[in-house]
């Protein structure tokens, strides 16, 4: 099973959801069943390492993302992965225009699998702090629904 983690940059928001599911997917019993890596609508920040901001909050919290590097989203991803979450409405939109419809079945929202009150990660990049640590409540509140539809969908 293989997912992928979609934002605009992939410095922010998908690296954050990449580096909090590594850390939860570690403590379960599928860590060896599933793959994941993020990705960005856009090249721009391609081969930079994740915004200081978003590793600094994240490390607040005990994840580390130093290690990642920034990679835009490549016509095989949509071959590869089984599923793609999209942070926000607009990267959902652009994935959507870039694959062939075949693939569509696999473009989800990520927030579709979250408890928290909310459709969308809101992009923190040209905000303040406190829209990293927004980031990271979103995805933590995420984390046991995708692990729970992982687990389903690789149920025998
Ligand atoms: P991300 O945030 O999509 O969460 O990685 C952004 C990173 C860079 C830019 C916008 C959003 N930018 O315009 O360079």
């Amino acid at each position: 099973m293989r997912v992928l983690f979609v934002c605009l940059g992939n410095i922010c928001r998908s690296p954050t959801a990449e580096a909090v599911f590594r850390a939860r997917l570690d403590s379960t019993d599928l860590a060896a069943q599933v793959q994941f890596d993020s990705a960005g609508t856009a090249g721009y920040h391609a081969g930079e390492a994740p915004d200081r901001r978003a590793t600094e909050s994240a490390q607040r919290r005990g994840y580390d993302m130093r290690h990642l590097r920034a990679r835009q989203v490549r016509d095989e991803d949509f071959e590869v992965y089984d599923l793609i979450l999209a942070m926000d409405r607009n990267n959902l939109a652009d994935l959507r225009r870039r694959a062939d419809s075949r693939f569509h079945h696999k473009l989800k929202l990520f927030l579709e699998f979250t408890t928290a009150p909310a459709l969308e990660v809101p992009d923190p990049y040209y905000g303040g702090p406190e829209g990293f640590d927004h980031v990271l409540d979103l995805v933590e509140s995420t984390s046991d629904g995708l692990i729970r539809h992982l687990r389903e969908r690789l149920a025998p």
